[in-house]
This record gives structure tokens, C-alpha cells and sequence, in this order.
């Protein structure tokens, strides 16, 4: 798999299903339906400031998905989300991975990388925590998806905890999954 810059040429068709479709009901653009022009006029902002950046995952030459990191540089840490509609077994997790390496090897002053899953947003859960995020706490009804509230679970990754994760990923991934 490989995360390559996220361009206008990716907004296909595959891409504003997806994202209009059950799997795009987690992510922010609440029960609004994403033309392809609201999709470019989006991502012309994204292009254009300088704390966002957006990848498009690839397997091969099939792109499967969307990372993206929005860079909070007062509080040194970056926000993330993700979105993928051909993805195989474990590769929300894979990507999530690379992008956590990326942005701690490329932005030195970033502490932490964090995001909040909805409580019922199983998959994003267990991925998040098979790249290495821990759960940071729980905000009862932070969220309101497809007409009802449910729970936020922050998820998040220290540089520290990176650190350790890169020489004892597996092993912790172990134990993780042996008490799943
Ligand atoms: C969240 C998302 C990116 C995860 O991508 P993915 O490719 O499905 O992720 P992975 O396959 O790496 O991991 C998902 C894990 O959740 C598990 N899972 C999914 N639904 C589950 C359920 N109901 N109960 C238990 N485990 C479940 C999968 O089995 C898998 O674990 P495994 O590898 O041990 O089998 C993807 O589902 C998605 O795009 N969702 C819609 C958008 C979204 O929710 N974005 C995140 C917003 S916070």
C-alpha cells in the first residue's frame, strides 16, 4: 500500500459513493450530499492551507481510500480521518499506521496525534487501536449521526507511545488481541 498526495483527479465517482453512502455517515459532513463540485471546492481548501494535508491510499494501482491530517501547531498535535470503501482485511489499520509514521517523522513538533470515533463506529475503533492508538476517554452524546447520538471515544497516540510502538508494536498488538 502506498499514501500518494490526494489530487482533483481522485474525486471519482467511487470516491462521492462511498462518501455519501453509509460508511461517509461518520465523518463530518453530517447528512449533507457531497456533489463533485462541493467535493473540489472542499478540497481546493484543504490544497490551500498550509496545516492539511490529504492522502489518497492505494493498493497497487486501485486507490481505496483517504487519509487526512489537519495540524494544529499551538497545541503540537494533528487531527485525522479516514475514509475507505475498497479496503481488505486490515488495511484502514495499515494506512493509519503510515500515516502516523509520516506525520511523526515529517512534523518534528508534533506531540500527538489524535482523533474521536462514535461509539457505535466499531471498524474505526479496533483499527484505531491495532495501529497503536489508545482509548483517551469517552464524551457521553458528543456526536449526532444518521439522526441519533451517540457516544464520542477520543483515540490518540503520544510521540512517546510512537516510539515504544515502533520497537514493541507486535508484542503489544499480542496481548492486545489475546484480551479482545
Ligand atoms: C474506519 C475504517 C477507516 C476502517 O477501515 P478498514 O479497512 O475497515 O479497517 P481494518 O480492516 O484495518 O480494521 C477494522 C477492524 O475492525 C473489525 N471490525 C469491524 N466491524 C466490527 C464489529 N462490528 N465487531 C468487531 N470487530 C469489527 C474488523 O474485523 C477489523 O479487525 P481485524 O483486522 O482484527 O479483523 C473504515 O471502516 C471506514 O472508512 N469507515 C467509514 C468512515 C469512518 O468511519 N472513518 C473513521 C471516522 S472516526
Amino acid at each position: 500500500m502506498e499514501l500518494k498526495n490526494f489530487t482533483a483527479d481522485n474525486i471519482t465517482q467511487a470516491y462521492l459513493d462511498a462518501i455519501n453512502g453509509e460508511q461517509g455517515r461518520y465523518l463530518w459532513r453530517g447528512e449533507e450530499v457531497w456533489t463533485k463540485e462541493k467535493a473540489e471546492n472542499w478540497l481546493e481548501g484543504v490544497l490551500s492551507d498550509p496545516n492539511q494535508e490529504i492522502y489518497a491510499i492505494y493498493r497497487g494501482d486501485t486507490h481505496i481510500g483517504n487519509i487526512k491530517v489537519a495540524i494544529d501547531i499551538k497545541n503540537r498535535c494533528c487531527g485525522y480521518g479516514r475514509l475507505m470503501w475498497k479496503s481488505g482485511k486490515g488495511e484502514g489499520t495499515e494506512a493509519l499506521r503510515m500515516m502516523v509514521n509520516h506525520v511523526f517523522n515529517t512534523f518534528t513538533n508534533i506531540d500527538l496525534i489524535t482523533d474521536m470515533a462514535a461509539s457505535e463506529n466499531i471498524a474505526s475503533i479496533v483499527s484505531n487501536l491495532k495501529a497503536g492508538m489508545s482509548i483517551l476517554g469517552f464524551w457521553r452524546d458528543k456526536l449526532y449521526i444518521g439522526g441519533k447520538r451517540m457516544d464520542g471515544i477520543p483515540v490518540g497516540i503520544t510521540r512517546r507511545e510512537w516510539e515504544k510502538w515502533q520497537d514493541k508494536g507486535s508484542e503489544v498488538l499480542e496481548r492486545w488481541e489475546m484480551n479482545f
